[in-house]
């Protein structure tokens, strides 16, 4: 199917190349921006394509996305390794596919599916089936569940299966379909030596590989078909990029139109879904090693940005970008992309917080900075406000900047009243650590967002009940932040022990040579870090059983190992300080043995925030008071549980101010 040169953005520049219609077999995209194959468990729990999951794809392909890639779609019942994945594993998932497939056209768009099967990684827990792989060689990661190893017939029939999905997605009106040889899933399993050790035919790491190529390629001639490729396995024992490349080499390479490039696999999973600590293009040079192959290139890894993006196309690193986070956190990033730049578009950048990657077992994948997804629900726009309306949001951090943006889109006239002298709380505090570089992002947004909105900005102030009963607003929103957790120990005379903010908000900030850390939030581990980095000494205290239990896998990928292979970091967890004296500090352990530890420098405590009661905070106030983020939550006081209060108190407040 080729989409009509007039449906690409009217404002798009013809000089740059994210704009240039790609032929990719025997398709065309309207340009280059694809949004990459992700997993959102937004299907029904039986495989099939829903409204909302169609309705959120719809949106991304309105924004002008060419190509809308779905998911990694398990081809056989055994295969599906999320409760809510795509399935193209019987008949019953072409009508669905095929409703998705005309929406999308009608909008101008492509539609693909990547054609999986979980392996190794896919679990009984989920699938209901035994799990099958090349080598009982389990995933801990997936679950650690162990594989039985397939036979030759059972990887033959299993091969036979990506042929017929393909067949049931060709006839659901699927234009573009892609081979998933990479990630750790089963043709990654029989490539690796990690996780194949068969002697037979299936021995050789292309094997399974080509006669997969073979089987789709047969059941579908002429679909448009590629492969996406992780580039490095990971693990210091898997596929390096020298040997995947010869791996790529032996592969039936000329029965398919495109290779995606991306990397890794389950056991090292900084490598699919990129930290922010890693460049912008992450991928790119390994990509241009699969030029040789002189096939079309789509690259993945934190093309985050409109620059980036061309950048990449024009430096003919790749021929598409393939896009997740920064179309998850916002379809207008697409928009952006496409437009003139001479008249940008504003778009909600991803933060590479890697909660939407950190969900993705636990349920629909939401989004950080992008409340309105994941939230199993298509959704709503917050209700207007009669003419008139007007707010004060006290607390300028993510949970109070929601709350305003999301009001004044709804036609209030919004003050946002802060303390401090810089809007963002304790997030902008959070975009100086090593691991979360790009929450600054978030707050730039929100800044130009507040101008946009006419949102007025009142920093160095407190909220008072006078203040209120000046202004008269229709009603207030507290999001001032919760009370820092008390704590009550003996501390000698000229030892410091303060908060970890207070410490970082120090000017100027003098790095001690050692410091503790008492705590093992994520907090406790950024701020561990962050120092570790500057090579001060660091002792942490903390009484979980592991650090940053708050959060996923993927937020604490780097910085976790870093701490516990840094020789000038020590970690003590399940633990607790009893007292603090000059130079030292009590630690008490989990059997509630006691020792002193050498402790030089200050003391950062890290203990979390507890709710306030809110009918304390502005008595005598008449106007309605709502609380938002770690004022009123119980929720771990995470970023993103902070920005989804602000969204929903405000689409409460909203409703009512009608
Ligand atoms: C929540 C989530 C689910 C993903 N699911 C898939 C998938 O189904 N198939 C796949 O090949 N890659 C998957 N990926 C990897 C992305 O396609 C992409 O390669 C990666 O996120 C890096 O690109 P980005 O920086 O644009 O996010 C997933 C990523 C995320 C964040
Ligand atoms: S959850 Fe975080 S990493 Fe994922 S898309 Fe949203 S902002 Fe980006």
């Amino acid at each position: 199917m080729s989409v009509p040169a007039s449906m690409v953005s009217s404002t798009a520049s013809a000089t740059r190349i994210t704009n240039a219609p790609l032929s990719l077999g025997g398709v065309t995209l309207r340009n280059r921006l694809v949004s990459a194959p992700m997993e959102r468990n937004y299907c029904e729990p039986n495989g099939h394509m829903n409204d909302v999951y169609q309705e959120y794809l719809l949106e991304r392909a309105r924004a002008g996305v060419a190509l809308i890639m779905t998911e990694a779609t398990y081809v056989r019942a055994d295969g599906k390794g999320r409760t809510h994945q795509l399935g193209a594993h019987d008949d019953s998932c072409i009508p669905g596919l095929r409703r998705l497939a005309d929406a999308l056209h009608a909008e101008g768009a492509l539609v693909g599916c990547e054609l999986n099967h979980g392996g190794r990684t896919a679990q009984t827990a989920v699938s209901g089936l035994p799990n099958i792989a090349p080598s009982p060689v389990a995933c801990e990661v997936a679950g650690g569940q162990v594989p039985r190893e397939m036979t030759a017939d059972e990887a033959r029939e299993l091969a036979a299966e990506y042929g017929r999905a393909a067949a049931r997605c060709v006839e659901a009106g699927i234009d573009v379909l892609s081979i998933h040889a990479a990630h750790g899933y089963l043709i990654h399993q029989f490539m690796s030596p990690i996780s194949n050790h068969r002697t037979d035919e299936f021995g050789d790491p292309v094997a399974f590989l080509n006669l997969v190529i073979d089987e789709v390629r047969a059941a579908a001639p002429t679909v448009t078909l590629g492969m996406r490729v992780s580039v490095v396995e990971g693990p210091d024992d898997g596929l390096d990029a020298e040997t995947t490349l010869a791996i790529i080499e032996r592969a039936h390479l000329n029965k398919l139109d495109f290779l995606d490039i991306s990397a890794g696999s389950y056991e090292a999973g900084e490598w699919i879904v990129q930290s922010g600590e890693w460049k912008p293009g992450v991928l790119a040079d390994y990509a241009l090693r699969y030029r040789k192959f002189g096939l079309p290139l789509g690259l993945a890894g934190r093309l985050n940005s409109p620059e980036i993006i061309e950048q990449v196309l024009t430096d003919g690193v790749a021929e598409f970008v393939s896009l997740a986070r920064a179309l998850h956190a916002d379809p207008l990033f697409a928009t952006a992309c496409l437009a003139d730049a001479a008249e940008p578009v504003r778009y909600r950048p991803c933060i590479a917080c890697n909660v939407c990657i950190d969900n993705l077992g636990d349920g629909p994948v939401g989004c950080t900075v992008n409340p309105a997804v994941g939230r199993g629900r298509v959704p709503v726009a917050t209700p207007t406000v009669r003419p008139g309306t007007s707010v004060i949001v006290a607390g300028a951090g993510p949970a109070g900047l929601t709350a305003a943006r999301e009001l004044a889109q709804a036609g209030a006239d919004v003050t946002i009243v802060d303390r401090g002298s810089r809007i963002g709380g304790n997030m902008e505090l959070a975009a100086q650590m090593k691991s979360t570089p790009d929450f600054h992002r978030f707050l730039d947004w929100s800044e130009e967002e507040n101008e946009r909105l006419g949102i007025r900005v009142e920093l160095g102030t407190t909220l008072t009940s006078e203040d209120v009963a000046e202004a008269d607003p229709s009603a207030v929103v507290l999001a001032t932040g919760g009370e820092p957790t008390p704590v009550s120990i003996p501390v000698a005379q000229g030892a410091e022990v303060m908060t970890v903010q207070q410490w970082l908000d120090r000017v100027p900030r003098v790095f001690p040579s050692a410091c503790t850390v008492w705590g093992s939030d994520a907090v406790a581990m950024q701020i561990a870090d962050y120092l570790a980095d500057r090579g001060v000494e660091v002792l942490v205290v903390g009484a979980d059983a592991q650090i940053a239990p708050e959060s996923g896998r993927r937020a604490k990928i780097l910085a976790v190992p870093r701490l516990e292979q840094n020789p000038h970091v020590r970690i003590r967890l399940s633990s607790t300080i009893a007292a603090v004296e000059l130079g030292r500090v009590l630690v008490t352990g989990p059997g509630g043995e006691q020792d002193w530890l050498d402790a030089a420098g200050p003391v950062l405590l890290s203990q979390g925030v507890q709710p306030r009661v809110l009918s304390h905070l502005l008595p005598g106030v008449t106007a309605p008071v709502v609380g938002a983020g770690t004022l009123v939550m119980t929720a771990p006081a995470t970023v993103r549980n902070s920005i989804l209060s602000g969204y929903d108190v405000a689409q409460e407040l909203a409703a009512t101010l009608r």
